[in-house]
């Protein structure tokens, strides 16, 4: 296949990151976990004892963050393993914040940028195909209902151990949605051309063959030209 880039934004827990990880390994892309790179400065700067809500002093740690994505969704930060705890609710309620940090986003969307220069990848976020790869040859925009995404999202912690109720998830999930949509750097909205999905009515196994199809179809254009 021809090196392409694929772009899946859309709302907290509407399933990005495991559709985005089954369509790679299908079809032998790098699969890049936007989200966890800002969960994983998220966890540094409470590491460090740095208040969230202080934007000059998250902002001062960037020089000293090292993130790392490997295989199977390991995320390490100057080294440590933070696969797990960046998943934690403490972690999603102060990601909201440093994820408004212009400076930081700066510097992961740089981070980022570098991660697609060389392989065909699929990006998950929320300002990938607005802001990041611009040019990818597709985007999606991935959506489900408030009360589908809050289900998915406490299923997935449940299965992994992480403790929670489906009213906190939802209180925290809607207000995620809120802050990445009233941003004003990069803020969440669907891109022009991407085509928006709506997986509220639809299993795991056929969203994966959608986007597998949209692709196909949009390579097949390309070679065609
Ligand atoms: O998986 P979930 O939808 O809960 O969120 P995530 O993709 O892990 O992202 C965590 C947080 O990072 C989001 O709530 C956003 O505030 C922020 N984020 C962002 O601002 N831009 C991105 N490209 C990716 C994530």
């Amino acid at each position: 296949m021809m090196k392409i880039a694929v772009a899946i934004d859309g709302p907290a827990a509407a399933g990005k990151s495991t559709i985005a990880k089954k369509v790679a390994e299908q079809l032998g892309m790098v699969y890049i976990d936007t989200g966890a790179m800002y969960r994983a400065f998220t966890w540094y700067c409470m590491y460090k004892g740095v208040n969230c809500e202080d934007e000059a002093a998250c902002c001062a740690l960037i020089p000293e963050v090292n993130i790392e994505l490997k295989p199977n969704r390991v995320v390490l930060c100057n080294g440590i393993d933070v696969t797990r705890e960046i998943r934690l609710a403490d972690v999603s309620f102060n990601v909201s914040f440093i994820a408004t940090y212009k400076d930081i986003r700066l510097a992961l969307v740089d981070l980022q940028r570098k991660m697609a220069e060389s392989d065909s990848v699929i990006m998950d976020g929320r300002d990938i195909g607005t802001y990041v790869l611009p040019n990818a040859e597709v985007k999606i925009y991935q959506i489900a209902s408030v009360e589908c995404r809050a289900k998915r999202r406490y299923d997935e912690n449940i299965s992994k151990g992480i403790p929670c109720t489906m009213k906190d998830i939802e209180e925290d999930v809607r207000r995620r949605d809120y802050i990445d949509s009233h941003r004003d750097f990069a803020p969440l909205k669907q891109a022009e051309d991407a085509i928006c999905l709506d997986t509220s009515d639809m299993t795991i196994d056929e969203v994966v063959a959608e986007v597998i199809r949209i692709i196909k179809d949009k390579t097949e254009q390309l070679e065609e030209k």
